[in-house]
């Protein structure tokens, strides 16, 4: 029974991390199609964008402990009353990571408005490292020789990456520089150019880069301080997962309750003139409801993935990720040229996965149920 139980929590272990993989990739390219596709009228607020994913959240989570109550609306209401509402302890202890999750959300517009996309995924992915670092002190968590070894080689293959990526986007610029000096650059995005081309944003973006370098200081420091609060916030939801008997639909349930109160104070400040002007959900298309949808997905596959792996693997399944879309958005919006540098950086990463996941048995253990 035991062995049973061990089993299905590995199949759950590996089902979420794949399914993180998967929705990782999806919400990186659905969000930069969505960016790239011109549309009339006004563009969705993503304020508003963040609450709705909460709500959209807090939704599948009700539906999901429907279903364990037996889908009876009674058990329903008894297990949301007596776990939540009558526990508000327990309830205001997911304020935490809840309120840092909000800051963080918002320390990532800045390092995004602030650097161009590729430092930016790269730069965050040293989350990985202060991740590791927050569940050796918070969770005592013991990592052996084969996991440090793999967090360095997997610290390494992202950096090789991310010379990759950007001299990429150095080669990018330079090219749409020459474009524009030939005085093409209207003539080829207007000439039937039917694959959404990436051309003028990343222009864009690479010149505000020029000409404010003392922006990517600001961006950085988001981005740095976005992956503390990230390994931060990750691993007190793991604590509060790990050392408490309630369900992880429940946690969700108290951690969306906040996400949505913060969120929506983030657009009554942010963005509260835009919506009493043209509405909540001013711009909203099917796109938007695909992003908004994915982003969800993410929150309850990331709360799986804490629950049943861990989030050192999370940021695994992250890196995955990025190789993944790095390729798709090669074969498929063809901007990007993969070197040999790049196929080493991925191969480290890919490396790197697998050794975190290797147990060698110590002499002695195989017999220990
Ligand atoms: O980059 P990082 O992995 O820290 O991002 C986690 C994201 O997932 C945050 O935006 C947070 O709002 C969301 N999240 C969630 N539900 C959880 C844990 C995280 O929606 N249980």
């Amino acid at each position: 029974k035991a062995d049973a139980d061990k089993a299905m929590s590995a199949n759950l272990k590996y089902l979420s991390l794949g399914i993180l993989v998967f929705q990782t990739t999806s919400l990186v390219l659905t969000m930069r199609y969505s960016r790239t596709l011109k549309e009339e009228g006004p563009r969705y607020l993503s304020s508003t964008a963040v609450v709705v994913a909460e709500i959209l959240k807090i939704m599948a989570c009700i539906l999901l402990v429907y279903k364990d109550s037996q889908c009876s609306l009674r058990a329903l209401n008894r297990i949301l009353r007596d776990e939540i509402l009558n526990k508000p302890m327990e309830t205001i202890k997911l304020a935490i990571p809840s309120g840092i999750y909000t800051l963080q959300n918002n320390l990532l517009y800045v390092a995004l408005s602030n650097l161009d996309a590729a430092t930016y995924q790269v730069t965050y992915q040293l989350k990985i490292l202060t991740t590791a670092l927050f569940s050796v002190s918070m969770l005592s968590k013991k990592l052996g020789v084969y996991q440090w070894l793999s967090l360095v080689i997997l610290m390494t293959g992202v950096l090789l990456y991310s010379y990759v990526l950007i001299c990429g986007a150095s080669i990018i610029w330079s090219l749409s520089l020459a474009r524009r000096a030939r005085g093409s650059w209207l003539a080829a995005s207007s000439s039937g150019c039917h694959r959404p081309c990436r051309w003028p944003s990343d222009a864009q973006e690479l010149d505000a880069k020029a000409l404010s370098a003392g922006s990517q200081f600001v961006g950085l420091m988001a981005v740095l301080t976005a992956c503390f609060s990230s390994g931060f916030a990750g691993v007190y939801f793991e604590k509060i997962l790990k050392e408490t008997k309630q369900s992880v639909w429940i946690r969700n349930i108290q951690l969306g309750f906040f996400g949505s109160i913060f969120g929506l104070m983030g657009v009554y400040v942010y963005d509260g003139e835009l919506v009493s002007q043209n509405g909540f959900f001013q711009g909203y298309n099917r796109l938007t409801w695909a992003v908004v949808a994915l982003q969800a997905l993410g929150g309850l596959v990331i709360a799986a993935v804490i629950k049943y792996a861990d989030n050192i693997l999370k940021g695994f399944a992250t890196s995955l990720s990025i190789i993944l879309s790095t390729l798709i958005s090669y074969f498929w919006l063809q901007d990007f040229v993969p070197t040999s540098v790049f196929f080493l950086g991925a191969m480290l990463v890919i490396a790197a996965t697998f050794l975190y996941g290797y147990d060698p048995k110590p002499a002695g253990s195989a017999t220990r149920a």
